[in-house]
């Protein structure tokens, strides 16, 4: 790992070192660029590899060559919109996660209780509609052996992952470990910054949920006593004005002097830089944008579909929203690769098409200076009984010359566009503009020509009240 040749750590950085080889759980924090992600890569690295890098989406997890969570832990994609919208479900899991305790005990030891009934149907949610654990037939996946024999595991980017979903993976690793302590007693750090993005959780689906944060679940008191706070802000090193602001950013309080400094940085830009921009919808206009500019031949491949008709809309569904239903593809294009196929090439690695043909798609990767030959691969959406019944096939390939702000948190990049037209949710706007390493390197795209103070300082109250803890010097 390049990257960490000739590192001096900061104390801060050593301390997050030193306690994970001591063997505790801890949780590492810190402002964008201070050097987290680093830590994760070194504590993997003085692991011996005997440790699982985890993170949310698949760009973080490939800049610490880890797995996504849902790839590790075998979670249905989608999962949300089939236990969410069923109201019974629904209370099944809040109700659960609740008495997390009880759960457990009932699963390790049979423990009868008033609510047997309810832990059974809470099982059955878990096996059938949340995890891939068991088969069809209840025997245990290669999942469930992987992670029986996983004694670390190391969560970057933990902002992004809601409580809800920490509380079911601490009960599911009970389950398998067959131990009643968190994680079933796994060594477990978490690495992020709450004031970033928090999970996605679809509107309808707010108040299905019991704990957006995972700071908010009682998990995470096993962090307590082990919380490294890395102060210094490596990424934006000598724009020491820039950094502050960034900081104020954060914590949602930008002076009016910060917001004319940002309003100089709307500049019209033409340069081929990355784009960062809020919305998908946003995403894929532009990126076809950019396509159309390019003189190769358009290609379009249409996404093949069979099996159960009503499992086919949803999966159709899915499929449009990350853009695979129908490709537009060119040679010379900018692409993503959407799934981890092996060899080093994970879902987020980028590189540009080099040839297209009726059976495989030729690409050279960023990382690797040959074409490699990219095949059509299978979605799959199972039913209650794990049975296979409907299926998409596409190239796991998508136009990505602009990417979502969220798919860019824990990115470093020299120079970027980012668009603050279309911000959604708190915390968005502090994690695209800290994406970059220095002032002059960010470019601005608002269509007003304008700042709105208010929106660009949005921050969940229970943010703040939760850094609160921690010396104010080192929020
Ligand atoms: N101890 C260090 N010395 C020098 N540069 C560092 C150090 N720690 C981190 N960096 C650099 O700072 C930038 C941000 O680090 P990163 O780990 O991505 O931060 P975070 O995950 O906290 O946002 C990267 O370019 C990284 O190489
Ligand atoms: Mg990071």
């Amino acid at each position: 790992m390049d990257d960490l040749v000739n590192l001096v750590y900061s104390y801060e950085q050593e301390k997050a070192i030193e306690l994970f080889e001591e063997g505790y759980n801890i949780f590492i924090t810190g402002a964008a660029g201070t050097g987290k992600s680093i830590i994760v890569k070194k504590i993997i690295k003085v692991s011996n590899n005997s440790l699982i890098a985890l993170a949310p989406t698949g760009i973080a997890a490939l800049s610490i060559k880890g797995h996504t969570l849902h790839s590790y832990f075998g979670i249905k994609v989608g999962y949300e919109n089939i236990v969410y919208n069923n109201k019974q479900m629904t209370d099944i899991i809040k109700a659960c996660i609740s008495m997390r305790n009880k759960v457990v005990d009932y699963f390790l030891d049979e423990v009868n209780s008033v609510y047997n009934i309810l832990i059974v149907e809470f099982k059955k949610i878990l096996y059938n509609y949340i995890f891939k654990i068991v088969s069809n037939n209840q025997k245990k996946t290669d999942i469930w052996r992987k992670i029986k024999r996983t004694k670390k595991i190391i969560i970057d980017e933990i902002s992004m992952i809601s409580g809800d979903l920490f509380c079911l993976l601490d009960i599911v690793c009970c389950i398998i470990k067959k131990k009643k302590e968190y994680f079933g007693g796994m060594q477990i750090v978490a690495c992020g910054d709450f004031f970033q993005l928090p999970p996605v959780i679809k509107n309808e689906h707010k108040n299905c949920i019991k704990y957006t944060h995972v700071f908010q679940t009682p998990i995470w008191s096993m962090f307590e006593d082990n919380t490294v706070v890395l102060e210094y802000i490596y990424r934006q090193e000598g724009c020491n004005d820039f950094k502050e602001l960034l900081c104020r950013l954060r914590i949602g309080q930008l002076t009016n002097s910060d917001i004319d400094i940002l309003k100089s940085r709307i500049i019209h830009c033409e340069k081929d830089i990355p784009r960062l921009l809020c919305k998908k919808d946003e995403v894929l206009e532009y990126n076809n944008k950019k396509l159309n500019l390019l003189k190769t031949e358009n290609i379009s491949i249409n996404a093949d579909f069979y099996g159960n008709e009503e499992l086919l809309i949803q999966l159709k569904k899915q499929f449009s929203d990350i853009g695979l239903f129908k490709l537009n593809l060119k040679v010379g294009a900018r692409v993503l690769l959407c799934r981890n196929i092996g060899d080093g090439l994970v879902n987020g690695s980028l590189g540009i098409i080099h040839s297209i043909r009726d059976s495989s798609i030729e690409v050279i990767f960023d990382n690797i200076p040959i074409p490699i030959s990219i095949k059509k691969e299978k979605w799959e959406l199972e039913d209650v009984d794990n049975k296979t019944v409907a299926v998409g096939i596409q190239f796991p390939l998508l136009i990505s010359y602009a990417i979502t702000i969220h798919k860019a948190q824990g990115l470093t990049l020299e120079e970027a566009c980012i668009s603050i037209d279309n911000l959604f949710t708190p915390h968005q706007a502090y994690v695209g503009l800290s994406r970059v390493k220095s002032l002059e390197g960010l470019y601005i795209q608002n269509k007003y020509k304008d700042i709105n103070k208010n929106i660009l300082c949005s921050v969940y109250p229970h943010i703040i009240n939760y850094y609160n803890r921690f010396n104010k010097k080192q929020i």
